[in-house]
């Protein structure tokens, strides 16, 4: 019935089954210090057991707690987390996906008093640092560790967090980019760091695909827009990267009235996308309330993306995948628009999101799990 979302397709030379891909969304269910929780092996589980082709395990920082966004972000710059990283990456392949994890410097978003950025800037009332040359050689070798300890982890993967308004993107933002040297200025200079990222984590990663999260559009009048953004993706897909998986937005425009009502329209982001993809030699993924069958099938036939990124969709019912192969497209529990972002508020108040639509007995174990 839908022919366009069960055809095979390879990523970075990885053999995905489906197009459907879980697009990162952090929960809050790490452990205290970023560990992979009991609670978090469960969740992935669920996730890959549905039947998605592909799980891009949410942000994991690079550099705790200077890149961390939250206290309970998912560490991937100690070795102390190895084992428990593996221990994710082997259960998502054993229910027969592909595993990637998602690396990021929270940047401006960061937990620290002063964070770091490309300029001095304010941001929800605290002033950034803006970064000295030597700090934007320790965030490169940062993402590189990250990115080696996420191989060796046994992920099938690495993807870097360019989007939400997190460092790389910041650095692209002529909104937040202000520098006045080699890194700021023209297009070309504003995205020369996050390429520098990608060819060092690339040379040091080998034979290992690299995807990026991509902001096309920050939605802020004198924010990153398609017209620049596009050039960026034009060189991301020329240096190598595996797939760009695009979103729009920043936590400065995702609660504008105009972006929430927006945001409430199935594939809303998938213009996006194609004006990406025409632009690019690498598959593009989209996400953004895929919800029914028929949105999705219609954005692949269209050649709107290569590949669909379903984060609150596929967390409201793991098996969407599944049940929509299966012709059980009616059974579906929806992620609810009129819920108002409910988990997204949640995990802004340093709490572990349940989704509203789950039944009682499914929030119950999660909670019991939670510590
Ligand atoms: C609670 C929450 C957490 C998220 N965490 C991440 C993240 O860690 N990394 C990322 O790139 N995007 C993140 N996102 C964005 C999603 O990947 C996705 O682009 C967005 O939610 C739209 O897809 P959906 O309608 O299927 O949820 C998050 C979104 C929400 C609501
Ligand atoms: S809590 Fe609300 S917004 Fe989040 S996934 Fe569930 S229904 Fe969707």
């Amino acid at each position: 019935m839908y022919p366009h979302i069960f055809l095979p397709i390879s990523v970075g030379g990885i053999e995905l089954k489906n197009r459907v891909t879980m697009a990162p969304l952090y929960l809050g269910y790490a452990s205290e210090g970023g560990r992979v929780s009991p609670l978090m092996i469960e969740h992935y589980r669920s996730i890959a057991g549905g039947g998605a082709a592909m799980v891009v395990v949410e942000n994991a920082t690079v550099d705790h707690p200077v890149g961390s966004g939250t206290r309970r972000a998912l560490r991937a710059d100690t070795d102390d987390n190895l084992q428990g990283l593996s221990e994710l990456a082997s259960v998502i392949k054993k229910e027969g996906a592909a595993a990637c994890l998602q690396i990021n410097h929270a940047g401006r978003f960061s937990i620290e008093q002063a964070p770091l950025a490309p300029s001095a800037i304010d941001t929800f009332g605290k002033m950034t640092r803006a970064m000295t040359i030597d700090d934007i050689q320790h965030v490169r070798e940062k993402f590189v560790q990250a990115a080696q300890r996420v191989k060796r982890a046994g992920f099938d993967m690495v993807e870097l967090h360019g989007g939400t308004g997190y460092l790389l993107s910041e650095f692209v933002s002529p909104r937040t980019n202000k520098r006045e040297d080699a890194y700021g200025g023209s297009l070309e200079n504003r995205v020369k760091f996050p390429l520098e990222v990608v060819r060092d984590v690339r040379a040091a990663v080998g034979d290992f695909p690299v995807g990026y999260r991509f902001l096309a559009d920050e939605w802020l009048p004198d924010g990153l827009k398609p017209d620049e953004s596009t050039l960026f993706a034009r060189a991301l897909s020329n240096a190598g990267v595996a797939y760009i998986s695009v979103m729009g937005g920043t936590y400065e425009s995702f609660f504008l009235p105009e972006v929430i009502a927006r945001s409430k329209i199935e594939g809303y982001m998938a213009d996006l996308a194609r004006t990406v993809r025409m632009n690019v030699n690498v598959p593009v993924i989209t996400a953004g309330r895929i919800s029914s069958g028929k949105t999705a099938e219609d954005i692949l036939e269209r050649g709107k993306a290569d590949l669909l990124g379903l984060a609150r969709v596929l967390w409201a019912d793991p098996e969407w995948p599944k049940k929509l192969e299966e012709g059980r497209e009616s059974e579906i529990v929806h992620c609810d628009p009129a819920c108002n972002d409910a988990c997204m508020h949640l995990v802004m108040k340093g709490k572990p999101a349940f989704c509203m639509q789950w039944d009682k007995e499914k929030i119950k174990k999660y909670n019991e799990m939670f510590r």
